[in-house]
């Protein structure tokens, strides 16, 4: 994150406090938030969008909880201007309480219950974005029984799947998402929200997948987009005016990935948005964007202490050194879902030892439990040293659980050199407490 760096002690801090400091405060397993980096890149985001389509019809920035969502967070993303993307009530409880405004919110869900559309259309939520045609009588439903009018995107699933610098064009329609635009369906969705009662069509919706470096897949997505507006405008003799283009831009988890900036996304997209526009005789659509880990991700990392570290032989002359940490898959399930690659550091002090590859595995009674497959620690890395695992501010906290009866870490706030603690270390109580029976 930003403000990280090692002190002349060789200890890292972070916002001005050091690792050492925060271990003895909050304790570890803890994730420690640089709030100037979340805001800054949040508002790098909200400006580059702005900037780049300010030329044609304007661009907003919706922060994607998902990635990460508590009440300061919200707070911080409604005073610095975007949007918030929620797709449960739960997220939208936790908007709600901290005062986000309802007409910033978009819901999403492909399965939203009675009580989350209820709830959003008396908030006030400036717009669902429906996932099937039976959501469709849903929403009207409930917008008729509140009287009131909804504001509704449709997600549409245009058929490309991206991840980092690769996206397949065709044969992605196979999952549960949006509605498919190969066989009509989306078209068929367009005529119906503009023939119930109590909708308003706003746009369409379009999100391609996540950790994607290029703008290969927005450029094939956008276009098919587009074609249905085409489609819309020339069949219905209705004009689309709002398009949003999903979140997914990728973060640097190692040094293999190399991220665009925010602004080079923005003036590709636009480029490509007007040009597709033109070919098609189209006026360019107010655009917006849902990013979440690429705000959320790098502001935070991990802090652990070691526990066990053990060598293994693997036969011959091959072994292979387990490092274990007080935290685990309940704090990061990522490197085990997903085949993550973390890199992790030791924080709090340095060493002159040879750095050697370690694994770093968590506490859990589970041989998967890996949080960094393979990382350079220095080989006297011991019982006690603080180990750090950047760029875990998105998904993770998020995706975090109880496994194994362990509680959920803190995840506290720094910032010129204060802590503040954003959500608390859940305790033995908090578990036990749910235990009833
Ligand atoms: N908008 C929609 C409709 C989405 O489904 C998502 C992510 C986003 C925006 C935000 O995407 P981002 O900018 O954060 O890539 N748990 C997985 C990621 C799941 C993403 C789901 N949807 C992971 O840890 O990699």
């Amino acid at each position: 994150s930003r403000t990280t760096r090692r002190t002349e002690d060789g200890a890292v801090e972070v916002g001005g406090v050091s690792v050492a400091r925060i271990a003895e405060e909050v304790g570890t397993p803890a994730f420690v938030l640089d709030e100037d980096d979340f805001r800054h890149r949040a508002r790098a985001f909200r400006d580059a969008f702005a900037e780049a389509f300010r030329p044609l019809a304007g661009a907003d920035v919706y922060y994607a909880g998902k990635a990460f969502l508590c009440g300061a967070v919200a707070r911080w993303v409604e005073e610095d201007g975007l949007g918030l993307d929620v797709c449960t009530g739960g997220e939208l409880a936790v908007a709600l309480r901290a005062g986000f405004p309802g007409e910033r919110i978009a819901l999403h869900g492909n399965n939203k219950s009675l009580a989350e559309i209820r709830r959003a259309l008396e908030a006030g939520v400036g717009r669902i974005v429906v996932d099937s045609l039976d959501e469709i009588d849903l929403v009207d439903a409930v917008a008729a029984e509140l009287g009131l009018r909804a504001a509704v995107m449709l997600r549409v699933t245009t058929g490309v799947e991206a991840h980092t610098h690769e996206f397949i064009a065709t044969a992605h329609e196979d999952q549960k998402f949006g509605l498919s635009l190969t066989g009509g369906t989306a078209f068929e969705a367009v005529r119906r929200v503009l023939a119930a009662e109590h909708l308003d069509l706003v746009g369409l919706h379009s999100h391609i997948g996540s950790q994607i470096f290029d703008t290969g897949g927005f450029e094939v997505a956008a276009r098919r987009v587009l074609d249905l507006v085409a489609q819309v405008r020339d069949e219905l003799d209705h004009t689309i005016t709002q398009l949003d283009l999903g979140g997914g831009f990728g973060v640097m988890y190692n040094t293999q990935h190399t991220p665009s900036t925010p602004e080079a996304l923005a003036s590709g997209i636009a480029g490509i948005v007007e040009k597709q526009c033109h070919e098609l005789e189209l006026e360019v659509p107010h655009i917006s964007f849902e990013p979440g880990r690429a705000i959320a991700g790098p502001s935070t990392q991990t802090l652990y202490t070691v526990g066990t570290v053990k060598d293994v032989r693997l036969g011959g002359p091959h072994h292979r050194v387990y490092v274990s940490v007080d935290g685990g898959m309940s704090d990061n399930v990522r490197t085990a879902l997903y085949d993550a690659d973390y890199s992790c550091l030791l924080s709090g002090r340095v060493s002159e030892e040879q750095p050697e590859v370690v694994r770093v595995v968590g506490k859990h009674c589970e041989s998967g439990d890996i949080v960094v497959k393979d990382e350079y620690l220095p080989a006297d890395v011991r019982r006690g040293d603080l180990v750090s695992v950047p760029v875990t501010g998105a998904y993770c906290y998020s995706l975090a659980s109880n496994y194994n009866h362990v509680p959920r870490p803190p995840v506290i706030a720094v910032k010129d050199g204060e802590i503040r603690t954003l959500i608390r270390r859940e305790t033995e109580e908090d578990l036990l407490g749910l235990d009833v029976g």
